[in-house]
This record gives C-alpha cells, sequence and structure tokens, in this order.
C-alpha cells in the first residue's frame, strides 16, 4: 500500500537495524551511526519508511522483507533489502568500497576499477530503485544517503519526473582532477543529476561537483546560486555539514551510567593525561600517520613518559577487504613497536582498543580525556570531534584537529588545526596542548560547544525538510 503524501524515505545501503539470527532466534540491532541516531526519532514521530541492506550475505528465509520500529503509538516501516555473496562483492566490497571510496577521498592509486564491480553496482542501485518504487505513490519526500547509491535518483527520475527527491553525500566529492579518473564519471553525475536537491557537507565538495557537471558534462552551471541547469530541470546544489544529538552527548558525559562506567575503570588515566582517538579502523583516518606523530612525539619530549596515555579505539570495519586486512596488520605492527620502544613493566603509551564501544562509555572517556586527536588524512565530515566537545560541560580539554577533515570548515578555528601529514608538526601539537593555559582551553573548547550546539543534527533535517516543502517536484 502506498504511504501516505509528505512521508519521507529514507534510503542508505545500510540499514539503521541489522538482522542478526543466533541459535535461530532472530535480533534487531539498531546501529549507532550518526544519521541513524538523528533520522530514527523524526521518522518515529511522523511515520514514513527506511530501505537499506540488512547486513547480511544472501536472503535467509526466516528473516521478514518489512518490519515496524518505534513504540506503540508511534513508528515507521523499515524495508530490508538483501544482497547476494557477489553483490556484496563486486558492488559494497567492490565499487563502493574500493572504487568510490578510495577515489573520492582522494588515494587515486589505491582505487581499483573493474567492470564487474561497476555492472555489478548498476544492478544493485537498480534494485534499490525498484524496491521504493514498489513503496511510494509519488508524493513523498525520497532522500537518498552516501555514495553507495548514486545512480538511484537518475533512474527513479526517469519511472517518475514527479517525485521529489533529495541526496546526501556523507563522503568529500573530489576535484575535477581527480573525479575525471573514474571511468564512469559521467554516469555517476547524471545518475545523482536526477534529484532536485543534493547535499553536501562543505563548501568546498559543493563548488568541486558543480566543477565536475560543468567541466565533465558540459552543462550550464550557477556557483553563485549554487544550481545546475539541465535540460528543462534545475538541480539545487547545498552546503550543509551533518552534525550530531549535542544535548544527547552532553547529558550522556553527565549522567550515573557515565559516572559507574568511570568508577569501573578508574585505573585508566590515573595520575597521567588521556589523549583520546576513535574512528574505524580505515586509511582515510590516518592512524598509521599518527602513530608515527606518537612515536616522534615521545622521542621529541621523553619528560612525557609515564606522564601521557594514548587512547587509541578502532573499529573493526570492511574487514574483507585487502586494504583494510593490510592496514590493521601495520597498525598492530607499530604500536607493538612503539610501546616495545618507549613503555615499561607499568606504563604503557598506547592503550589500543580493536572493537567498537557503545555511545555512553565514549561519552564517559571524551569527558575524562584532556585531548582528542582527530587526524583523517581526508574525511567527510567526522563526528568525533564534534562529540567530543559535547561532552565538555566542564570547559576543559583540547581538540586537535585536521585540515583534511569536513569538521575543519567549522571547527578549525577553535582548534589546533594540523596537516595529519606532517608528522613535527602533530608531535608539537601534542606538546603545545599539554602545555595550553586552562583559560584558552576554556575559551575555544566553548566555542566549539557553541557551534555544535547550534548546528545540531536536528538543525541539519530541519534544513532539508524546510527545502523539501518549498519544492513540489520537477
Ligand atoms: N562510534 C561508536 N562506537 C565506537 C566508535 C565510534 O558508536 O566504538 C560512533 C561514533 O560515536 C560516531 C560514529 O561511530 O557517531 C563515527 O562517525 P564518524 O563521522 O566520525 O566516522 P565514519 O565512521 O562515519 O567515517
Ligand atoms: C561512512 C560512510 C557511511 C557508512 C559508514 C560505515 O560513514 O559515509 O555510508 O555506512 O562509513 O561503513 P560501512 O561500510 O560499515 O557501512
Amino acid at each position: 500500500m502506498p504511504l501516505k503524501e509528505e512521508k519521507i524515505v529514507i534510503v542508505s545501503n545500510r540499514a539503521p537495524y541489522n538482522i542478526t539470527k543466533s541459535d535461530g532466534e532472530i535480533k534487531y540491532k539498531r546501529s549507532v551511526g550518526g544519521l541513524v541516531t538523528a533520522l530514527d526519532p523524526i521518522l518515529v514521530k511522523n511515520g514514513g519508511l527506511w530501505i537499506g541492506w540488512d547486513g547480511n550475505i544472501g536472503y535467509d528465509k526466516d528473516f521478514k522483507k518489512k518490519i515496524r520500529v518505534g513504540n506503540k503509538d508511534h513508528g515507521y516501516s523499515l524495508k530490508f533489502v538483501s544482497l547476494s555473496a557477489n553483490e556484496l562483492k563486486c558492488y559494497y566490497h567492490g565499487f563502493s568500497n574500493r572504487s568510490l571510496w578510495p577515489l573520492f577521498h582522494g588515494f587515486i592509486f589505491q582505487s581499483y576499477f573493474d567492470l564487474k564491480y561497476w555492472k555489478s553496482y548498476q544492478s544493485v542501485n537498480n534494485k534499490f530503485a525498484d524496491s521504493i518504487i514498489e513503496e511510494i505513490s509519488g508524493k513523498e519526500l525520497v532522500w537518498i544517503q552516501d555514495y553507495h547509491l548514486t545512480l538511484v535518483p537518475g533512474r527513479l527520475r526517469k519511472i517518475n519526473p514527479d517525485l521529489k527527491l533529495l541526496f546526501f553525500f556523507h563522503i568529500p566529492f573530489p576535484n575535477y582532477e581527480i573525479f575525471r579518473v573514474l571511468p564512469w564519471d559521467k554516469e555517476i553525475l547524471k545518475g545523482l543529476l536526477g534529484c532536485d536537491l543534493i547535499g553536501f557537507q562543505t563548501l568546498r565538495d559543493a563548488t568541486n561537483f558543480l566543477e565536475c557537471c560543468k567541466n565533465i558534462l558540459n552543462i550550464k552551471v550557477s556557483f553563485k546560486d549554487k544550481t545546475v541547469y539541465l535540460e528543462n530541470r534545475i538541480i539545487d546544489v547545498k552546503n550543509q555539514p551533518i552534525s550530531i544529538d549535542f544535548k544527547r552527548f552532553n547529558d550522556m558525559a553527565g549522567s550515573k551510567g557515565t559516572e559507574r562506567y568511570l568508577k569501573s575503570i578508574k585505573e585508566l588515566g590515573a595520575g597521567v593525561k588521556i589523549i583520546i582517538s576513535v574512528e574505524r579502523l580505515d586509511y582515510t583516518k590516518g592512524i598509521k600517520e599518527r602513530l608515527l606523530a606518537i612515536n616522534r612525539f615521545f622521542e621529541k619530549y621523553p619528560k612525557y613518559k609515564k606522564k601521557v596515555v594514548f587512547l587509541q579505539i578502532s573499529v573493526p570495519s570492511r574487514t574483507k577487504i585487502k586494504e583494510y586486512i593490510t592496514l590493521k596488520r601495520e597498525i598492530d605492527e607499530l604500536i607493538g613497536q612503539i610501546n616495545g620502544r618507549f613503555g615499561d613493566e607499568l606504563w604503557s603509551p598506547i592503550n589500543y582498543l580493536y572493537k567498537a564501544l557503545p555511545q555512553l562509555k565514549l561519552a564517559a572517556l571524551y569527558k575524562i580525556s584532556d585531548i582528542c586527536l582527530v587526524t583523517p588524512l581526508r574525511d567527510g565530515m567526522n563526528l568525533i570531534a564534534k562529540e567530543y566537545v559535547s561532552c565538555k560541560a566542564e570547559e576543559s580539554g583540547v581538540l586537535i584537529l585536521s585540515e583534511f577533515a569536513g569538521a575543519a570548515e567549522e571547527m578549525g578555528k577553535y582548534s589546533i588545526s594540523v596537516n595529519p601529514y606532517d608528522i613535527e608538526e602533530v608531535a608539537d601539537s601534542i606538546n603545545e596542548a599539554l602545555n595550553m593555559h586552562s583559560n584558552t582551553k576554556k575559551m575555544l573548547i566553548s566555542k566549539l560547544r557553541k557551534i555544535v550546539k547550534k548546528n545540531d543534527i536536528y538543525a541539519w533535517v530541519n534544513n532539508f525538510i524546510k527545502y523539501s516543502k518549498s519544492i513540489s517536484g520537477n
């Protein structure tokens, strides 16, 4: 049955809940990413539909294709798309994460272009589009998320020219010289231009996209109005950085649960300064380069031995992909070398966790960390930077932030801004943060908290919803 007019349909590769089955029992586990935290309550309140991959290989007849999520009075439908082993290999691990992911982050020599990957990407995008079409009447707002699904808008527009279609890119959009390397550059642009509005994290990403449209498709664009003119349609482009639920992190950091957790790990950081880094284990996050900077820091500033501990939380990610397997091994080795070189029986410079923690524990760890070291080589946004400052109600702590994170556009001015490739600079920035006057720390963190509080995830969502109300479909 079609949805009611004006309902939102969110489409993302990963569904907000993963299905797992153990000992025959089916469980639905909510994912923790920013997008889910933001959009789930809005869909619960207003109703709607979310379509995404169930997180498994292939289709299990015991899994339901559609479930209702929410509470007794309010909720939304969640429809699962299943992917075969070959689709996972070629569409998800392949084209999405070995072609687009590295290229869009500027890692040209790590990008693989394989016709099999591309064909699978096309067919899975069609599969998502068909799955959407089955559910809608045409009046809804269809909001597609991220690089896995760039061809979906084009396909939907062809089927129904009146649809209201939005897209948001969570990762960077590369400049023209990098993007044109992609053998299927035109197809990706045309797919995206099926939308009414395409959102990007930063002005640089939006400008890069406009430049690609102009130079690759030879069509008219306006940099001033941020619009693309395609045949009889005008497509809007918008830079609107994604954010977090400031209040939720702020409240979590001050909660009883956090207090209890911190009591249970009171040995951590006793008498030492804590420097925290958190991310998926991904080569874009600059973990290796950061470890080299930590090595240099202890070489150059040996007085900090036993006075500082680096807490490195790396979440297993895309563990079937060769580049991620190699990176894991390199990181394990580097940490072993640094701990072996500087550590002793009672103290290790790096405390390494290779697992995901619930956000309540993260909030507690942010709260007690003196410094947050966020040094991606390239990142669409980086929510860790925003979460850290939201947990600092007492207005202490220092954020060291890579100039190549999308978050730097809003937060760079009030952080210690670093080039993550510059090992010497990162090592020195740690020393600078450790010696920063408490008044300066207070001033900087309070500015950062104001920025994140004002531009929180609800402001981000509302901005898009407001836009969608102003269009009636092209
Ligand atoms: N996260 C988490 N547990 C962990 C590590 C990370 O829940 O152990 C969450 C974190 O709170 C943040 C998200 O994962 O909301 C990571 O988002 P970010 O934009 O920094 O990176 P991405 O993984 O999307 O590239
Ligand atoms: C980035 C992407 C998301 C993706 C997430 C986790 O944040 O922008 O689209 O869901 O990484 O990656 P995964 O491959 O596990 O979905």
